[in-house]
């Protein structure tokens, strides 16, 4: 199994370019199933969630070219309906794709994603939104099956929570709807407003009415077009997270600066000056950070979960004492425990996170236990003492294009290397063939 090998203690400095979004990406090429046409679909990062999602559009009999940058999605020719187990299971956010095959066939067979590391991942705001819009959905042992006959028709739906998937969902489904649906307590994360772009720039008639509210009015086809992919907000405060945490001097690119409004704040909080300008910030980290309270997690435009294990790392070492409360999802703090072990003074009680901020951490072996977490683990090494090898990279794989990559850039001393197998000798061997010195 690969591994990402950092040195700590680089000062992080120069000038880097950000991903296009991950989480705006997934629900945009679920979307061009809908689309009697080809889409291309610019600035798409090459993430192993992007290639899962791009295994079920070929399966549902979409023709998919990759681009430098660009992915170029042919749907005129989706014959299947039916998404496989394991396709499904390749990616927890597949769910998105009921909403896009059950408005294109009128039906739709696949599997609950189920849980992950950091929830239980309900999925009951989609099923009950999916019904008020007309889709019979039977569940069985985890299996969805799915139908829409005479087509899905316009309804108003009301989230008790804003949930992204939900209304990504809603949207993929509303959009060639027979009639009008209005949608009150939609999330209104910047990755839903791209999913919107692209969807009217393929002819849909979505409207934000503000506060949550969207009027969907369902049209009886949509066309191709060609579509932009949001800068990624996450990675984006990765990469400040690495670069406040080695009291560096960074140049984000490429990022739409309202999107991280509330993160920004934080970091200035922290003791970063921080300058912005139409698409990139320039930051500029203290010696050592400041300890930031009642950091609290939200739906947008509030601290986003996904940037929570970043700033986490961060303010590991920040002089004072830190609190962190987790709100969104309820299995979150994975990474305290690769914290702690190198050094952090970190108590978690109920749903938030005190910090009391150390001088230093030491590299330590740790693994990557989920996507945000495998990244918050980079972000600690590269401020560490000391070196810190990181497995189970596939997670950090999943969300961050090149991240080695990109750290280096910014001259981190970061490398993937190809793991030969255990360095443990008694997991190379049965203890009965070591030597006498290992008995
Ligand atoms: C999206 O997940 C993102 N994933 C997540 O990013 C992100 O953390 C999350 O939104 C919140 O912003 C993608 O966009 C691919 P939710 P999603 O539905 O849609 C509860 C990452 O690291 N809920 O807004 O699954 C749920 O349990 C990933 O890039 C229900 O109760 O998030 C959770 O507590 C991780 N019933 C909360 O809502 C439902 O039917 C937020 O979930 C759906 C959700």
């Amino acid at each position: 199994m690969e591994k990402i090998i950092v040195q700590g203690g680089q000062t992080l400095r120069g000038t880097l370019r950000v991903q296009g979004s991950k989480n705006a990406a997934l629900p945009i090429l679920a979307a061009c199933v809908l689309v009697n046409g080809v889409c291309e679909i610019r600035n798409c990062p090459d993430l192993s969630d992007v290639r899962a999602a791009v295994r079920i559009l070929r399966h549902l009999g979409c023709a998919v070219e990759r681009g430098e940058d660009s992915l170029r999605v042919d749907a005129r020719t989706v014959f299947r309906a039916a998404i496989p187990h394991a396709l499904m299971r390749e990616m927890r956010s597949s769910i998105v794709f009921l909403g896009s095959v059950l408005s294109r066939t009128g039906r739709a067979a696949l599997c609950t994603p189920g849980g992950c590391e950091i929830g239980a991942r309900p999925i009951d705001l989609h099923m009950s939104s999916l019904r008020a819009l007309g889709a019979r959905i039977d569940e069985t042992n985890g299996a969805l099956c799915c139908t829409a006959r005479g087509g899905l028709r316009g309804a108003t739906i009301r989230l008790r929570f804003p949930s992204v998937g939900a209304t990504e969902n809603i949207l993929l489904a509303a959009a060639a709807a027979n009639g009008t649906t209005t949608l009150y307590g939609a999330a209104r994360e910047p990755e839903i407003g791209d999913l919107i772009r692209f969807l009217n720039a393929c002819g849909a008639r979505i409207r934000d009415l503000g506060a949550g509210t969207l009027k969907i009015e369902g049209v009886p086809c949509l066309h191709g077009c060609t579509h932009r992919v949001i800068p990624d907000r996450i990675a984006a405060v990765t990469y400040m997270a690495a670069a406040a945490v080695t009291g560096g001097d960074v140049t984000l690119t490429d990022i739409v600066p309202a999107h991280l409004a509330c993160m920004t704040n934080v970091f200035e909080q922290a003791g970063c000056r921080i300058e912005e300008a139409d698409d990139r910030l320039h930051l500029r980290a203290p010696e050592r950070l400041r300890a930031v309270r009642d950091i609290r997690t939200a739906p947008y435009p509030g601290f986003p979960t996904d940037a929570q294990a970043a700033i986490m790392a961060a303010l590991a070492t920040a002089d004072g004492v830190s609190t962190i409360e987790e709100t969104i999802f309820e299995n979150r703090f994975h990474h305290v425990c690769a914290l702690r072990r190198m050094g952090a003074d970190i108590t978690v009680e109920g749903c938030t996170a005190l910090l009391r901020g150390v001088e230093r951490l030491h590299g330590a072996a740790v693994s990557a236990v989920d996507l945000r977490a495998g990244a918050a683990m980079v972000v600690a090494g590269l401020g560490a003492q000391g070196e810190t090898v990181i497995d189970q990279i596939q997670h950090i794989d999943r969300g961050y294009e090149k991240i080695e990559a990109c750290l280096q850039t910014l001259g981190a001393r970061i490398e993937r290397s190809a793991d030969s197998g255990s360095t443990k000798p008694e997991q190379q061997f049965p203890l009965r063939f070591l030597p006498l010195r290992y008995g």
